[in-house]
């Protein structure tokens, strides 16, 4: 069956890559630009400098910084409302994920009616938005190169997945040093995310020949390079590779597919409000070890990529050493069992579980994964979580 890959035109990578802002805008013609960061990125004063650069080049930048993590539809709505006003024929995007997302779903709505939820799904955006260039501060999700935006419904408490080659920005710009600033427990948190990303789109049923070597190639860098980042927050080398690898595994899910782990985390996050790579955290080891026997070559060959098994283990023994080899990586990186994270009564946390089953099989992404789970085989693997 034919597949298509969708990336951005333009990805520059390495440090400085963000300086090239100025010079992306100019080459779109733009001469008003609406700059989408979140409240801690202002604050910090990293927006202003990109702001100054565009202002000495005669370019007038309005600036949205109403993005909160896990954006909402009343972000994308109070963010549509400033484009609209400014008339900004260009849109960059700062931030993590989630100011990333929210600029995606702010361009989309500036040339397709609302409301955003009818265009949750695959493939379901008529036009293309405004162009968009993204800077990420995080490694990551990969929203920066992918097709993807997530962006939650607080009315249902459901995480809206939209897929669309229509939502890929014109251009990335991922300059490791921006996320050398993240502290240990985010740069776990996206690390995982990163690594999910890889694991998924290598397993999944839509995985294709375009996918696997860059699936597999962010699997390698964050095995690598985790943990050093996590540890030694100033090492160039191991946030490089990290940024590259979200940028890798961006491109691998967005082209084939995430699965039954980003199927049961978006749940997760939207009702229990956990940060996005910590809800894939916590699910990894254990949809691993269920999904191992829809796949056992390719989980074998994602132990070995990891160092996790020897090229003479045999298929069988190469993925439950991968299983153990996740749960230890979960404990060094102080990633917590949901039952010890605090904040998550467990009657609450039985009460939802089928609300949350369902909402996990209606996003699409459980059906691609190796071994595809009932409503009642989901919430099963929640309380395993637990
Ligand atoms: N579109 C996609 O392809 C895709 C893929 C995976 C996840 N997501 C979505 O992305 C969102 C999560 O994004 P995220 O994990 O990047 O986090 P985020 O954007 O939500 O940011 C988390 C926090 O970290 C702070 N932060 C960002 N960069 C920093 C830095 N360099 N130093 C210090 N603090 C920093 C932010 O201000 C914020 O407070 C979720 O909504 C998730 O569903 C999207
Ligand atoms: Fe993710």
């Amino acid at each position: 069956m034919p597949t298509s890959f969708n990336v951005p035109a333009t990805v520059i990578t390495g440090a400085g890559a963000s300086l090239e802002l100025g010079a992306l805008v100019q080459r779109l013609g733009a001469r008003r630009v609406l700059l989408v960061t979140d409240a801690f990125l202002e604050a910090s004063g990293l927006a202003a400098r990109f702001v100054d650069d565009l202002e000495r080049l005669g370019i007038a930048v309005y600036v949205f910084a109403g993005v909160q993590p896990d954006p909402t539809v009343l972000n994308v709505q109070a963010g549509l409302a400033v484009l609209r006003k400014s008339m900004a024929e260009v849109i960059v995007a700062f931030g993590g994920g989630s100011p990333i997302d929210a600029a995606k779903a702010i361009s989309l709505l500036a040339t397709n009616p609302e409301p955003l939820s009818q265009y949750a799904g695959y493939h379901k955006i008529p036009r293309a938005g405004v162009p968009l260039i993204a800077i990420p501060t995080t490694a990551g999700t990969g929203s920066e190169v992918t097709k993807v935006a997530v962006i939650s419904d607080t009315e249902r408490d459901v995480k809206m997945m939209l897929l669309d080659a229509h939502l890929a920005p014109t251009a990335a710009l991922i300059d490791y040093e921006l996320s050398m600033s993240m502290p240990p427990a985010l740069t776990a948190h996206v690390g995982v995310d990163t690594l999910t990303h890889g694991i998924e789109a290598y397993v999944s049923r839509k995985a294709n020949a375009m996918t696997d070597p860059i699936a597999l190639s962010c699997i390698r860098l964050v095995a690598a390079n985790l943990e050093k980042a996590w540890r030694e927050p100033h090492n160039r080398v191991a946030r490089e590779n990290m940024a590259l690898a979200a940028c890798q595994g961006g491109m691998a899910f967005a082209n084939s597919s995430v699965c039954l782990v980003h199927g049961m985390s978006r749940p997760l996050g939207a009702v229990f409000h956990l940060p996005h790579g910590l809800s894939n955290a916590v699910l990894l080891p254990t949809v691993t070890r269920y999904s191992l026997p829809g796949a056992p070559e390719r989980y074998a060959t994602i132990a070995r990529a990891m160092g996790y098994a020897t090229s003479e283990a045999g298929d069988e023994v190469a993925g439950k050493g991968l299983v153990r080899e996740l749960e230890k990586l979960n404990a060094r990186l102080g990633v917590r069992r949901l039952r010890e994270i605090g904040g998550i009564e467990q009657h609450r946390y039985e009460a939802m579980l089928g609300k949350m089953a369902e909402d996990a099989l209606a996003s699409g992404s459980p059906q691609n994964n190796p071994v595809v789970p009932t409503a009642s085989d989901i919430v099963e693997l929640y309380r395993w979580a637990w």
